[in-house]
């Protein structure tokens, strides 16, 4: 048994979710912060990669909740790549990392799950998750981590607000990188919700074939 995953993330006009330099960028209006506040405060965990918690150091909490109400904190890190001083690891939730089976590392504060040879196998990690109690997972970003889960076949639902920003750069990252997918493997998804969010567009979708 696997957590629903609801993939969130938000991105601009021109399909990117952050800078040329992969600088964190305020996307969002204020009414889809506080849509994706509400999403968090009714989430069991929310997920990262190490990408971005290199990038933007992101505390991954709801502000105002006291560390047990607060949702576990996940972030795929295959190699031990998370710095000790990292905001993901203060005291304001539980967290876990996840690496490989072969990585070492340990944090203080932090537990660690290790699935999969080399890089972590997210089938794995989920099954993990939900023996926790995890029922209700949301995905952050960034590019490399959305892509790997819509290639495995394990989001139930995609939610992207779209801001009026254009950022350009071939290199800035988007919603799903990763290795990208073969014509024939293509994701299908189906649009079951739409909503103006003060400035911006709130599009949700659910995955038709995984
Ligand atoms: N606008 C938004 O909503 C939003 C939200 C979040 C992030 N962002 C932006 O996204 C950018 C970071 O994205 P990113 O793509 O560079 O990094 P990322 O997706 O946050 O992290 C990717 C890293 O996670 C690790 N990982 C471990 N297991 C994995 C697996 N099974 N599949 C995929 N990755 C796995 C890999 O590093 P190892 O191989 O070392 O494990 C991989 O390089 C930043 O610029 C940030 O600002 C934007």
């Amino acid at each position: 048994m696997r957590p629903h995953v609801t993939v969130n993330c938000a991105m601009t006009a021109d399909g990117k979710i952050a800078s040329k330099a992969r600088k964190q960028l305020r996307i969002s209006s204020p009414e889809d912060l506080e849509r994706v506040k509400a999403m968090r405060a009714s989430s069991d965990a929310i997920l990262v990669g190490v990408g971005t918690v290199l990038a933007d150091d992101p505390h991954l909490t709801v502000k105002g909740l006291p560390p047990e109400k607060n949702p576990l904190r996940v972030v795929l890190d295959s190699n031990g790549r998370t710095p000790q001083g990292a905001r993901v690891l203060d005291a304001r939730a539980r967290t876990v990392i996840a690496t490989s089976e072969e990585c070492p590392a340990t944090w203080p504060g932090a537990e660690v799950i290790r699935v999969g040879k080399g890089k972590v196998d997210l089938a794995a990690l989920l099954d993990r998750l939900y023996a926790m109690g995890v029922r209700t997972l949301m995905v952050e970003g960034g590019g490399e981590t959305i892509f790997s889960f819509f290639e495995r076949g394990l989001v139930d639902r995609y939610s992207v607000f779209v801001g009026p920003l254009v950022v350009g750069g071939r290199g800035s990252p988007t919603p799903a990188d990763g290795e990208g997918f073969a014509e024939d493997r293509i994701r299908r998804l189906r649009l079951v919700d739409h909503a103006v969010l003060g400035g911006g567009v709130l599009l949700t979708y659910e995955v038709i074939d995984g």
